[in-house]
């Protein structure tokens, strides 16, 4: 298969370009810029790329390559930092920009020379996106200057004898006008690559290996109704059929008809399905407990004592299949970010039963892929397509202390919201949109009656990864549809108030 190598430096952007990669059609992993030499020619990329990162090339302990990579004969496009590495390892200079000289951050006007194979069939000039304070003082021997902007004669570098490539811009993120043109033209032009990667390849690949690995053996697979559980259900019923069995655990704290439409989803498969309903035994844990942290505290630990009966009964079992997916895996440059909230979701799994492994058959896709291999699969788009849903579910939707009345109400307000935003269209405007029941509670006037009810939140956001994401500026029509049925169709709620907190500072949950 042919695979491209990307080497991380701790840029923020790295997962972006492997996505843009995998959308040429290319298959690539990510990969510390640590990977011993030994590593990468196994691998045996078509092409590496270096990835950005926030240190200069210049300071003592800043992340390097062992230069023997550039005698392996394999062409390397550098992206940013990258690219400045690249330029000093063979030989170039690289120094802090001077003021109002070489430094760019943004947008940024940008001449290329459309005779090197990068830059091939683009216009001569358009918007890239800058984001560094170094500057190539002086270009290695071999290479010739291939873009510049006003600022900066020094923009883009090409050795096309040896086939290395570097430019100082981000042709990964969307503000690079151009900027897949030019990754594909590394790819195709550049690589020679052809184009293998597809989902019905995936799919069938990965049907095959599940088999050969698991043979007579029982798998075991916690269902949370999410995509990637969902997804990994749906190839594993395709290879092992009835040697499968999912445990999906209903916690009662599911939106309006979730649990019935996983149910359905799976019926074509002729797989053990125990769908365990729970409600009681989680309302009864999560009962006057409002504190955001505990209440996931209590559902993450119940989730778990749950399957783990669940599991005990179904006897020995050879494998647990998690849904773990590319992101989760990707062992970044970076250092770890603070703990805002336990997100807890069906992959925290312990070793509570017998079992031999653990499989984790979506461990290289991304989400979007994730999706694609679902229809692939022939599971229905409501459930492909869904947003993403927290592993507690409603219960930190629910303010304060979770009832089953407040979940009831609650799964109504929202079932009403999605319609709604169905209805007029927005959905694809959307990442994120649901409900959230506050524990205010104000007067209002109903008929002639005097009325003392819930406040009712709407959210919806609009995010690329979900670590930031701006509040979406949904039609007021439609925010007038969506309160007028609300009010009149649920009771125990007055008023209806929208959030127009983006993240940061806010959280895309409340709780
Ligand atoms: P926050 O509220 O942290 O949410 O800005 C970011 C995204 O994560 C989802 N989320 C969770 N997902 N388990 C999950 O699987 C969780 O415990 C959890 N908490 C938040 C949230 O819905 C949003 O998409």
């Amino acid at each position: 298969m042919e695979r491209i190598l990307i080497l991380d430096f701790g840029g923020q952007y790295n997962q972006l370009i492997a996505r843009r990669v995998r959308e040429c059609h290319v298959y690539c992993e990510v990969h510390p810029y640590t990977m011993p030499l030994e590593e990468i020619r196994s691998f045996s990329p078509i092409g590496i790329i270096f990835t950005g990162g926030p240190n200069s090339v210049y300071e003592a302990g800043s992340p390097q390559v062992d230069p023997a990579i550039f005698e392996l004969g394999i062409p390397v496009l550098g992206i940013c930092y990258g690219c400045q590495l690249l330029a000093q390892v063979l030989g170039g200079q690289v120094t802090p920009a001077q003021e109002d000289s070489a430094r760019e951050y943004g947008k940024t006007v940008t001449w290329y020379d459309r005779s090197c194979p990068i830059f091939q069939g683009l216009p001569e000039k358009s918007v890239s996106w800058m984001s560094h304070g170094d500057y190539m003082a002086r270009v290695p021997a071999g290479f010739r200057l291939t873009a510049h902007s006003a600022a900066c004669a020094h923009v883009a570098i090409a050795d096309e004898v040896r086939r290395f490539y570097g430019v100082q811009f981000h042709p990964e993120v969307s503000h690079t006008e151009y900027g897949t043109r030019m990754l594909h033209n590394f790819l195709y032009e550049v690589c020679g690559a052809r184009g293998t990667w597809s989902m019905a390849d995936y799919k069938n690949t990965a049907i095959g290996q599940i088999r050969e690995q698991v043979g007579q053996g029982r798998v075991l697979l916690a269902l949370s109704g999410g995509v990637d559980s969902s997804v990994c259900a749906a190839l594993l019923a395709e290879a092992i059929g009835d040697q499968l069995t999912c445990v999906f655990v209903d916690h009662g704290l599911m939106r309006l008809n979730e649990g019935n439409e996983v149910e359905a989803a799976f019926a074509k498969w002729s797989m053990n399905f125990v769908r365990v309903d729970a409600e009681e035994r989680f309302l009864t844990k999560l009962a006057d407990e409002s504190d955001p942290e505990r209440k996931r505290k209590i559902i993450g630990e119940e989730f778990i004592r749950v399957f783990e009966e669940e599991a005990k009964k179904i006897g020995t079992v050879d494998y647990l299949a998690q849904g773990t997916i590319y992101p989760d895996v990707i062992e970044s440059g970076a250092g770890a970010a603070a703990v805002i909230k336990s997100h807890h979701n069906v992959g925290g799994l312990p070793d509570y039963v017998d079992f031999k492994e653990i499989i984790e058959p979506l461990r290289l896709l991304f989400k979007d892929e994730v999706r694609q291999l679902g229809r692939e699969l022939g599971l229905p788009e409501y459930l492909v397509s869904r947003q993403p849903f927290p592993g507690p579910g409603l219960a930190i939707r629910i303010i304060g202390a979770v009832t089953k009345e407040k979940a009831d109400t609650l799964r109504q307000a929202d079932f009403i919201f999605r319609d709604e935003i169905a209805r007029a269209g927005e959905a694809r405007n959307l990442n994120q949109y649901f409900a959230v029941l506050t524990d205010t509670r104000s007067v209002g006037v109903m008929g002639d009656g005097r009325t003392y009810d819930h406040t009712l939140a709407l959210r919806a956001v609009t995010t690329d990864d979900f670590m930031t994401a701006d509040w979406a500026r949904i039609p007021y029509e439609v925010l007038d549809q969506v309160s007028v049925r609300i009010v009149n169709e649920v009771k125990g709620i007055n008023r209806i108030v929208y959030d127009i907190t983006s993240k940061p500072p806010a959280t895309v949950e409340w709780e």
